[in-house]
């Protein structure tokens, strides 16, 4: 726990450990189903950024029975389940309260062998980075509120967030990545922070390789931030330097805090065309090599 890992590791014997987390939030799409499923697929990533599998599951569910329809919590349920169905995760349990706000999430128990278990502190210098899934759920959540997205993007950024991080995490072991996390509410550069800090080096991003949803640059420019962007440009922000040619929106959308967000992977560089062919034959189009580990500065990122 000791460094902002994924999850909460615990070594039951020589060759088997726990990993056990808990995620839950607000909706963050219209409808209900379709919010089962992110929360699930949320819940279930830091399994999977720690090289685990997970094997139960319980709900976590606050809902508003005075102002909703007991209806919406059974679709949200429903969407939960068929995620679950589909990652392999068994349902054994959960708990549901009467609350002014609607949430939803998961308790998830995963297993792994102690020795491959995937840290946010073994990237080592000279690897590439990887990310797995475009950047900007924040940003179109926060314009979606505000009635500015189209169907298109709202189906599509809908689709990556439901997406399991399953077949990432299992290509990633595959090919013995040296470290990973998932990119969730501290954005791109805060999770990269804390992985640069807890490995001992320094990371370099290309800007322009990172992937982004289509008309995040878009709303960025307008200044649709949501509250989330601000605080951890504010934390994190000490700790990144941008070079001149990176423009201010494009450093805030490397800060919009992420709801299921992809995996960042850390690979010995000979292997990292590699890993990117592979998760694009998986079904991952948008995966792709971010930027690099470097050893000074050490605990910092330098944007390029
Ligand atoms: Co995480
Ligand atoms: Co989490
Ligand atoms: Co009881």
């Amino acid at each position: 726990m000791e460094s902002l890992d994924d999850a909460g590791v615990y070594k039951l014997s020589d060759d088997l450990a726990i990993i056990q987390t808990i995620d839950f939030f607000t909706p963050i799409v219209d409808d209900p189903y379709d919010f089962g499923q992110i929360a699930v697929a949320n819940a279930l990533s830091d399994v999977y950024a720690m090289g685990g599998k997970p094997l139960t599951a319980m709900n976590v569910a606050c809902f508003p029975t005075k102002k909703l329809d007991i209806s919406i919590l059974k679709d949200i349920l429903k969407g939960g389940i068929d995620k679950m169905i589909e990652a392999g995760v068994t349902l054994v349990g959960g708990h549901s309260i009467d609350d002014a706000e609607l949430k939803y999430g998961l308790s998830v128990t995963g297993i792994v062998h102690p020795k491959r278990l995937v840290t946010n502190a073994g990237a080592k210098v000279g690897d590439k980075l990887i990310l797995t899934k475009p950047l900007g759920t924040g940003i179109i959540s926060t314009a979606l509120k505000a009635g500015k997205t189209s169907k298109e993007t709202i189906a599509k950024v809908t689709k990556y967030m439901a997406s399991l991080s399953k077949k990432a995490s299992e290509l990633m072991q595959e090919l013995g990545a040296n470290a990973c996390t998932d990119i969730t509410g501290f954005g791109f550069l805060g999770h990269a922070c804390q992985l640069a800090q807890n490995s001992h080096v320094g990371i370099k991003v290309s800007s322009g390789s990172v992937p982004v949803f289509a008309e995040v640059e878009n709303f960025a420019k307008a200044g649709l931030y949501p509250g989330g962007l601000r605080r951890n440009r504010e934390f994190y922000g000490k700790m990144v330097e941008f070079s001149k040619q990176v423009p201010d929106y494009i450093q805030d959308i490397l800060f919009d805090p992420q709801t299921s967000g992809g995996l960042l992977i850390s690979l010995a560089p000979e292997d990292a065309e590699l890993l990117v062919s592979r998760l694009k034959k998986a079904g991952i189009p948008e995966a792709a090599i971010v930027g690099e580990v470097i050893s000074k500065p050490m605990g910092k990122i330098l944007v390029m």
